[in-house]
């Protein structure tokens, strides 16, 4: 499609109050497709998008006045550029990506809208054997768990990690590429998820609904230690951490894709903050490095992610897809969770 023919108005899924997505959002039919691009920008056409759970975390919690609403829902995406706007992209690229949240608090734009204007630089190229309803999951979990694993946990070929939470987008992605890498691979989940976790290339399983996680890892450490664990979940439990002396080795890191909010808990953010970064060893503190991880779109993180993706060495798992129309009860289902992979919105009904 040539930009001559990218219509004025679009149908968009926005946020544009404070609460649940039930109430959060809106669907409308008359968005105006951006018409202006800012240098460096791109307009893309989208064919399906991914749910995160910060999408619907973020319109519950933040209010109006920080999130800038109304603004078009959720980050990840996958489809093709329609106006390349003097970029490294030409009009008919096949793309995936992301956009940020504060990129959409500026720009208003989101993945779950007909077209979206976005900087060039946050997307990829999407290989043809990569559908667009599995390229969409790709890239916030993707590159969440890349940064996990290697900008920050600095995991090295030959290593071994845990994850916490091999079921979930993040940890999924990052069993992948810590395999891919040539690292030996433990995670948990519940028993249900067994076979998905070691589908994904897990060495080791720790199902942690039959007795807390931090005993079940003293009771099978390995020897050397991990190097690594990455919390994959949102720091749910926190003795993984404060019992890790016994399992991670001097050196190793635990580093979290960070605290659940539900709501502000004062209490609970004071003790994490006293447990993981403020208690002294001669107290009881865990000589182990603690870090939180966000996901910062590194040009460089997102080639070497891509080239993954490229090579088939890391796929996104689908949960499950949903039309447009359904994109309440994608919500749904992601808020129970539960999903093994991503949660896929059909942007365009075609896209394979
Ligand atoms: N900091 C960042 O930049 C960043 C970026 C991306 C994501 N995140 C956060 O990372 C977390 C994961 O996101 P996601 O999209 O990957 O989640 P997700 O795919 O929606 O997670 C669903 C999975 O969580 C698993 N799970 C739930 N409770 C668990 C527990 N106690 N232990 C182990 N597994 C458990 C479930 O498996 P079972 O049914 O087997 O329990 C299910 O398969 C979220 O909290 C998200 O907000 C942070």
């Amino acid at each position: 499609m040539s930009s001559a023919s990218v219509p004025p108005t679009m149908r968009a899924w926005r946020v544009v109050r404070k609460g649940e997505p039930s109430k959060a959002l809106q669907f409308d039919e008359n968005v105006p497709v951006p018409s202006k691009l800012s240098p460096g920008d791109v307009l893309v056409k989208v064919q399906a998008a991914a749910l995160n759970p910060v999408g619907y975390k973020l319109m519950k919690l933040l209010p109006n006045f920080i999130a800038k609403r109304p603004h078009i829902a959720e980050y990840d995406l996958a489809g093709v550029v329609v106006d390349g706007n003097g970029t490294k992209w030409k009009a008919g690229d096949a793309v995936y990506g992301m956009i940020t949240s504060q990129q959409t608090m500026k720009t208003r734009q989101g993945a779950l809208a007909e077209y979206t204007g976005l900087p060039a630089s946050n997307l990829l190229a999407r290989p043809s054997s990569v559908p667009p309803t599995q390229a969409a999951g790709l890239t916030l979990a993707g590159l969440t768990a890349y940064q996990c694993l290697f900008r920050v946990g600095g995991l090295e070929p030959g290593q071994s990690v845990f994850v916490n939470g091999g079921s979930t987008a993040v940890g999924a992605f990052a069993i992948q590429l810590a395999k891919a890498v040539g690292c030996t691979v433990a995670a948990s989940a519940s028993g249900k998820n067994e076979q998905f976790v070691k589908s994904l290339g897990a060495d080791e399983f720790f199902d942690y609904t039959k007795e807390p996680l931090h005993k079940q890892l003293e009771a099978r450490a390995p020897s050397p230690k991990y190097h690594l664990i990455v919390e994959a979940v949102g720091l749910i439990d926190l003795s993984i951490y404060t019992h890790s002396e016994a399992y991670l080795a001097p050196g190793g890191a635990f580093v979290s894709v960070g605290p659940q909010p539900n709501g502000f808990d004062v209490p609970a953010i004071s003790k994490l903050l006293w447990d993981a970064f403020l208690k002294p060893t001669w107290l009881g503190g865990t000589k182990r490095a603690f870090k939180i991880i966000r996901v910062t779109l590194v040009e460089e993180d997102m080639q070497a992610f891509g080239k993954y993706v490229e090579e088939g060495k890391v796929k996104a798992p689908v949960d499950s897809v949903y039309e447009f129309r359904d994109v309440l009860k994608a919500y749904e289902r992601m808020m129970t969770g539960r999903a093994t992979g991503k949660i896929i919105v059909k942007v365009d009904p075609e896209a394979e």
